[in-house]
């Protein structure tokens, strides 16, 4: 069946099929998390292959874990190289428009007050990977929800690269994803660790967070 909602999802007033944001929706009500193969609207994939194919290396950044860790930008958690999207070009704007109707759509099922979405480019060059780690901390409510889109065509099993999703700290085994073009993954950021098995060949992908307005006045952000 296919779920119209009255109210318009996109900023210039046409309506939205929210099918898939709804498929989403119920995955996350199920389970906390929701991995969609072959799911990504055809123009949004495009869009972001565009994107990521014009990305000179020069455009990434040797990623790091929060803010000025440096010692953990010398390969200790992660290896991968990031570049952040802004709505500056068509293509990264059909990205952020789309990632806005999905924010809408959850906001209003579940009124979780996701207030703003960022998003980077990912690279992970043959042997890169990331560590085992959450998006968020309890306590922090600043990430809420991560969504993670993958651009490989073609991807095999022997090219390593998975996403790992555990349920919760004693999960050994988790939940497997490879990084195929057009897979979309959505999580509680707070609720599920998760890592990224060394990759074989180039791995590209967008990670995103939305986020709740957590900033305050006079907040030191970490604490002190
Ligand atoms: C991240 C992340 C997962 C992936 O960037 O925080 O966990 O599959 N990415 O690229
Ligand atoms: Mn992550």
């Amino acid at each position: 069946m296919v779920a119209i909602l009255q109210h318009p999802l996109s900023t210039d007033g046409t309506t939205v099929d929210t099918t898939l944001f709804s498929q989403i929706g119920d995955d996350i009500e199920r389970q906390g998390y929701s991995i969609r193969p072959a799911a990504l609207p055809e123009n949004v994939t495009r869009a972001l292959s565009v994107c990521q194919a014009g990305l000179a290396e020069q455009s990434y950044r040797r990623a790091g874990i929060g803010r000025g860790d440096d010692y953990l930008k010398n390969g200790f958690v992660r290896t991968d190289e990031i570049c952040w999207i802004t709505g500056a070009t068509a293509e990264g704007a059909q990205w952020i428009e789309w990632a806005g109707g999905l924010q809408t759509y959850l906001n209003r099922r579940f009124f979780l007050g996701l207030f703003s979405f960022e998003s980077h480019f990912s690279h992970y060059a043959p042997g890169d990977y990331y560590k085992r780690h959450y998006d968020a901390f309890r306590g922090e409510a600043n990430r809420v929800l991560s969504l993670v889109v993958y651009l490989n065509p073609a991807w095999q099993a022997t090219d390593g690269g998975e996403l790992v999703l555990y349920r919760d700290d004693a999960d050994r085994a988790g939940t497997r994803v490879v990084p195929l073009l057009g897979t979309i993954v959505t999580f509680l950021s707070e609720e599920f660790p998760h890592e990224v098995l060394p990759a074989r060949r180039d791995r590209h992908a967008v990670a995103g967070w939305f986020r709740v307005n957590a900033s305050s006045e006079g907040r030191v952000d970490p604490p002190q």
